[in-house]
């Protein structure tokens, strides 16, 4: 069954920035983006570079190891449909920063 996994706060995370949370042995990057937030996984499904020190376009996190591009919400890759990232429902209770975990 699904869960939701406190991560943080509302105002740990400035507009454009992300951290790197751990929840049940995960590390998931979480990025603040226009007042909403996404996570998705740390690690680049290419060859695992840190998506959290990335450079964010719009709704595109660019990795910094090779420049591959993921969508926040969906993981989506554009430069190369085969790659996708993972990605994690967040939602926003009471301001604290919940990610859901299958
Ligand atoms: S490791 Fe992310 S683009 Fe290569």
């Amino acid at each position: 069954m699904a869960k939701f996994v406190k991560v943080g706060r509302v105002g740990d995370l400035a507009d454009g920035q992300a951290k790197v949370v751990q929840v049940d042995g995960q590390r998931i990057a979480l990025f603040s983006v226009g007042g909403r937030y996404y996570a998705l996984e740390a690690g680049c499904p290419h060859e695992g570079g840190p998506l959290a020190d990335g450079v964010i376009e719009g709704m595109r996190i660019i990795c910094p190891w090779h420049g591959y591009d993921f969508h926040l919400k969906t993981g989506e890759c554009e430069l190369d449909p085969d790659l996708r990232a993972l990605t994690y429902p967040v939602k926003v209770q009471d301001d604290d920063l919940l990610i859901e975990m299958a």
